[in-house]
């Protein structure tokens, strides 16, 4: 049995041992059953559908919300899509009309392409069939119907990355919406007019989506594959802009995005997101970009001549740059997520020990003082961007990079970040950080690792090294990252 272990008085969740029961989400869905209950019971609609939909959510929200919904309100918004189609066809029963006319395949399609997920749209699709079923005087062939071509529709928008999948899947979805209707007429051919509003039905639902996707994505707090990859277009002003003024910089942030991409293949995370959210993660650099050292042409460093205090600022700022930069760009909320968490509540090491070695006497320097501002990755996406952000900046800090190097810093990096508490609120195991730090190697020896010395070359060499090699120089710190 399931220990209660405490209840948090101020967030209002009761604590299990493994399981956490939000009072506020308990208390929505229960006002929520009891306006449904009176809207059946005002409208004469089966109470058995307002069971259904109570269940759904009840599952939705405690079996899927982790991985669905970063906030509560987002359950909500799930249920405003399905209201949306319930009410569009008990509007258009209740009145005579053709139950041809029922966008029915907006909401599976809507969901698939919001959350990439197929489950909760085959939820969602079976719930509103058996509800239009039992609207329309328990009609079981009008349920399969729309149930067959909710899945159909589902299967093809996922994970479509132009507008012309979505399109070309509801013009699909309605040949096939026509097809069971001639399969349930015993394949006489006697309604042509059904026929043809199905067919039509697919594609309209196919525009509605496109042109309501946005509105969904600001309310989710999501983004889609294709406005991913709106974003991935180089000519955005953004990218432009950094391809001119910082070039270090826009080809740090490629390499980023190509390896933060793989190692979200290896975990399963969402590549797209990872790659895209990487282009953008140092746009606060803009600002300025000649202090950070991927966009130096000259060895001398800007900050030689700064304080401490002062570089440090410089280097923190390009966060909150960023983010403002962002905003006035309107860029969408989750890849703003990667501008201010690639950092997480890390230490800006490099001017942290020089501030300690300029300390005099009196003085005292707060570690917390040269500390990113924050959060902390909350997702797999954010956290890989974070930790390929590191790899990739000292991996080319490297004097010689060759595989037992990179191999090294790999581990090294991945283990301080862990240690140091960066990767607390993400999902990644300790069996998706090996993966991680395995595909880095692979890729980063691809681009970095030099070519074999010659003995003579290599003797020399081999006499100037260090045992401060692996620390992290002022290349990195400089904000190469
Ligand atoms: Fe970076
Ligand atoms: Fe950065």
């Amino acid at each position: 049995m399931k220990k209660l272990t405490g209840i948090n008085k101020f967030k209002f969740v009761i604590q299990f041992s493994d399981f956490s029961l939000d009072l506020r989400r308990l208390f929505v869905i229960l006002l929520l059953g009891l306006f449904l209950f009176f809207v059946s019971f005002s409208l004469k609609i089966n109470p058995i559908i307002v069971l259904l939909l109570l269940s759904i959510v009840l599952y939705i929200d405690f079996i899927y919300r982790k991985n669905l919904f970063c906030k509560p309100q987002n359950l909500l918004y799930l249920i405003l899509i399905f209201v949306l189609i319930f009410v569009s066809s008990f509007f258009l029963i209740s009145r005579g009309y053709s139950i041809y006319f029922i966008p029915f395949s907006i909401a599976p399609m809507l969901i698939t392409l919001l959350f990439n997920d197929l489950i909760t749209s085959l939820i969602i699709t079976i719930s509103l069939s058996l509800s239009v079923s039992l609207m329309s005087a328990n009609n079981v062939l009008i349920g399969i119907l729309f149930l067959i071509s909710g899945l159909v529709s589902s299967v093809l928008v996922f994970d479509a990355r132009t507008r012309n999948t979505v399109i070309r899947g509801g013009i699909i979805t309605g040949i096939i919406q026509a097809f069971s209707l001639l399969f349930m007429d015993n394949f006489i051919i006697s309604n042509h007019q059904g026929y043809l509003l199905l067919v039509a039905n697919g594609f309209l639902c196919s525009v509605v989506v496109l042109g309501s996707t946005p509105v969904f994505e600001y309310l989710f707090n999501t983004i889609t594959n294709i406005s991913l990859l709106e974003l991935a277009d180089f000519h955005h002003p953004l990218l432009n802009r950094m391809i001119m003024e910082a070039p270090g910089t826009y080809h740090h942030s490629l390499i980023v995005g190509n390896i933060s991409e793989l190692a979200c293949e290896a975990v399963g995370a969402n590549t797209l997101l990872a790659r895209v959210g990487a282009y953008y993660h140092d746009i606060g650099k803009l600002e300025k970009p000649e202090y950070f050292s991927e966009n130096q042409a000259i060895k001398v460093s800007k900050h030689e001549s700064l304080p401490a205090n002062m570089s440090k600022l410089i280097i923190i700022n390009h966060v909150k740059e960023g983010f403002e930069l962002a905003k006035a760009h309107r860029l969408n909320p989750r890849i703003i997520d990667f501008i201010q968490q690639h950092h997480g509540t890390g230490l800006v090491y490099y001017f942290y020990r020089r501030a300690l070695e300029a300390l005099e006497e009196d003085q005292e320097v707060k570690e917390e003082g040269f500390r990113y501002p924050g959060p902390k990755p909350n997702t797999k996406e954010t956290a890989i961007v974070l930790l390929a952000d590191s790899v990739e900046a000292a991996t080319r800090a490297m004097k010689e990079p060759n595989v037992p190097k990179i191999e090294e810093i790999v581990h090294k990096i991945i283990n301080n970040k862990f240690i140091d508490g960066q990767l607390d609120e993400c999902d990644l195991t300790l069996k998706d950080l090996e993966k991680i730090s395995n595909v880095f190697i692979r890729i980063l020896t691809g681009i970095y690792h030099t070519r074999i010395n010659y003995p003579d070359e290599k003797l020399l060499r081999d006499h100037k090294k260090t045992a401060k090699e692996f620390d992290l120089g002022p290349n990195q710190e400089q904000g190469a990252s």
